[in-house]
């Protein structure tokens, strides 16, 4: 066999890795829960407003990631966002949280009262008495071999934020 026929042989076998995984169903039940929201209002030095609502998020997580993992996935990255509408933007998202998952580690997430890792923060007065702000957990699926598509997670929840700075709301 010539050495160009083994490089075909594996680009066809890796070709069908692919084939075979590209299409899964990569969608697993996500339970998020939030304890509690605080909110404060700050300064805001980078935007023309004076000051910008600014979050912090204690969750709950859980999901069981291993119907994700095949032979054909390496890693996942996870990570929680925040979606909302304001009356500037329709639509806004910020990511709050994020975690890796490699193969081979715990696949059972069991998060309890976990802070958000990133500033969740609007630049403007968009989060004080917001009544629908809906975390939801994603993930990009980083394969052995081709591209896998970024999947959502079944799971998501939605919650009016504070009326109030400096206060906390437990849910
Ligand atoms: C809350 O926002 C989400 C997405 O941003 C949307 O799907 C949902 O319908 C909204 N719920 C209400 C009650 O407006």
């Amino acid at each position: 066999m010539f050495l160009t026929d083994v490089y075909v042989v594996m680009a066809a076998l890796t070709f069908g890795c692919f084939v075979t995984t590209a299409f899964k169903d990569r969608r697993v039940p996500v339970d998020i829960h939030v304890s509690r929201v605080m909110l404060k209002n700050v300064d805001d030095f980078t935007g023309p407003r004076e000051r910008s609502d600014l979050g912090f998020i204690t969750f709950d997580l859980s999901a069981d990631l291993q119907p994700i993992f095949d032979w054909n996935v390496k890693q996942l990255f996870l990570y929680m966002s925040a979606e909302y509408a304001t009356k500037s933007n329709a639509l806004n998202q910020v990511v709050l949280w994020d975690k890796i998952v490699l193969r081979g580690e715990n696949t059972k997430l069991n998060l309890r009262d976990t802070k958000s890792k990133y500033f969740f923060f609007d630049d403007g007065n968009g989060l004080r008495a917001n009544k629908n702000i809906t975390l939801s957990l994603s993930w990009n699926v980083v394969p052995n071999a081709g591209i896998l598509p970024l999947v959502a997670g079944s799971g998501h929840i939605s919650l009016p934020f504070p009326e109030s700075y400096e206060a906390t709301r437990s849910y």
